[in-house]
């Protein structure tokens, strides 16, 4: 059978490794992958680099659509997307998570009856204003098979109406679901051994033995909200300041554009001169592992950074008002902050005190969701 993976932002491009990788040791055979980038993310640290680091196939097709408004990069992703699936002729686009990638993808395939098989469905925020929301409610009503990392994930969709009795043959008006566990986790497991070996991160931030603190800050709107911003940004330089401790955060394009902008001059220039936080590029995702899996904690607004931490066992601190992994929270392995500086604060104190206590028993499946997914493709060829 032919799949067609559309791959776009960091995330995704990260996640489809993993579907390759059971392709290529599995279903070499059987599964043949043509992979199109939309070039949603783009500079060598944001794209390349994970292609080259994870062995991800090069991408069949590249879009180079780049940055835009939420019309003009999602209306050129759907154009071209919709140009080289005619010519494909896959039997199902494979699509990951909730960017505008992944919305283009699913109008393109959809309106040409090209099956779609989404990987991370049924994940809701009930927050409509999130541009992520809108794209994955959309990508899972147009999508044949639905693969739900978690049970949470599958009761969404039983609640929109998927009955998660149906049986093959599944289309678009009849689909599968299907809670597989999490394409992240299996990632996780098969590259920290190789992160163990080949990354330098703590050596070259001189953090080897010691201890220190793990950031990422990308979502609009905490980068486009000068308060939000400011808030989250005042909290971790008192956080870092009082505890004397380093806290690393590799900055996302957009949070390096905006934070001149929007921080407030005084904040910036503290932030600048301040030698415990340290600022720094996008990390690649070996790096990103070590960093995760020796930080004292994490404070993020990222999905999978703060789906990772749970892996590597560190408590996370959600600077967003709610998350769609809401089983890290039950767990009280997270804590939802918003962008409130005195709650982060609060935060990072009970975690500081209770750290050592947590428990996180597996809840993002086996490591095998990928050979799953891979096997119900297979299964279900149209
Ligand atoms: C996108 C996704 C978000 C996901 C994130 C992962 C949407 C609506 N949002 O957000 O769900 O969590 O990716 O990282 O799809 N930029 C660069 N270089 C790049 C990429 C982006 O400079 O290689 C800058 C540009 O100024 C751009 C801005 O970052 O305008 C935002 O990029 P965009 O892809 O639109 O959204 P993200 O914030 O990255
Ligand atoms: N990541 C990375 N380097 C970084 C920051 C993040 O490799 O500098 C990885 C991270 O480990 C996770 C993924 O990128 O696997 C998360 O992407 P991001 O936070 O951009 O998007 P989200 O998950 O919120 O959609």
């Amino acid at each position: 059978m032919k799949i067609v993976t559309l791959i776009g932002a960091r995330p995704q491009i990260i996640k489809a490794a993993a579907l390759s990788r059971a392709i290529k040791n599995r279903f070499s055979d059987e599964i043949q992958e043509v992979i199109i980038h939309t070039g949603q993310h783009y500079d060598t640290n944001m794209s390349q680099a994970f292609i080259d680091e994870l062995g991800i196939p090069e991408p069949d097709y590249n879009l180079n659509i780049g940055s835009g408004s939420h019309g003009v990069q999602t209306a050129g992703m759907i154009t071209g997307t919709e140009e080289i699936l005619l010519r494909e002729k896959p039997d199902y686009l494979v699509l990951y998570g909730d960017t505008n990638s992944t919305l283009a993808g699913a109008i393109a395939a959809s309106k040409i009856h090209v099956p779609i098989a989404h990987i991370e469905a049924g994940l809701r925020s009930f927050n409509k204003s999130m541009p992520e929301e809108i794209n994955r409610i959309m990508a899972d009503h147009a999508s044949t098979l639905l693969f739900s990392p978690t049970g949470t994930g599958l009761q969404n969709l039983i609640r929109e109406g998927f009955d998660k009795d149906n049986l093959p043959p599944f289309t678009a008006d009849h689909p599968g679901i299907f809670h597989c566990g999490d394409v992240m986790y299996d990632n996780s497991r098969y590259f920290r051994k190789i992160a163990e070996e080949k990354s330098d991160i703590l050596k070259m931030q001189q953090l080897e033995g010691e201890p220190f603190f793990l950031a990422t800050v990308h979502r609009d709107n905490n980068t486009d909200q000068p308060e939000r911003l400011n808030a989250i940004f005042e909290a971790f330089l008192e956080i870092s300041r009082e505890s004397r401790t380093p806290l690393v955060l590799p900055l996302h394009p957009r949070t390096a554009k905006l934070l001149g902008k929007n921080l407030d001059n005084r904040l910036y220039h503290q932030l600048q001169q301040e030698e415990n936080i340290r600022l720094i590029p996008p990390v690649s995702f070996l790096d990103m592992i070590i960093l995760e899996s020796r930080c004292e904690m994490v404070f993020t607004d990222s999905g999978g950074v703060q789906k990772e931490a749970y892996f590597f066992e560190k408590p996370a601190i959600i600077l967003r008002s709610e998350t769609e992994w809401k089983e890290i929270i039950e767990q009280g392995c997270g804590i939802i902050v918003n962008a409130d500086r005195n709650k982060i604060i609060q935060a990072f104190e009970h975690f500081s005190r209770v750290r050592k206590e947590l428990q996180f028993p597996p809840l993002f499946g086996d490591g095998k969701a990928t050979e799953f997914i891979a096997g119900i493709l297979l299964q279900n060829q149209s």
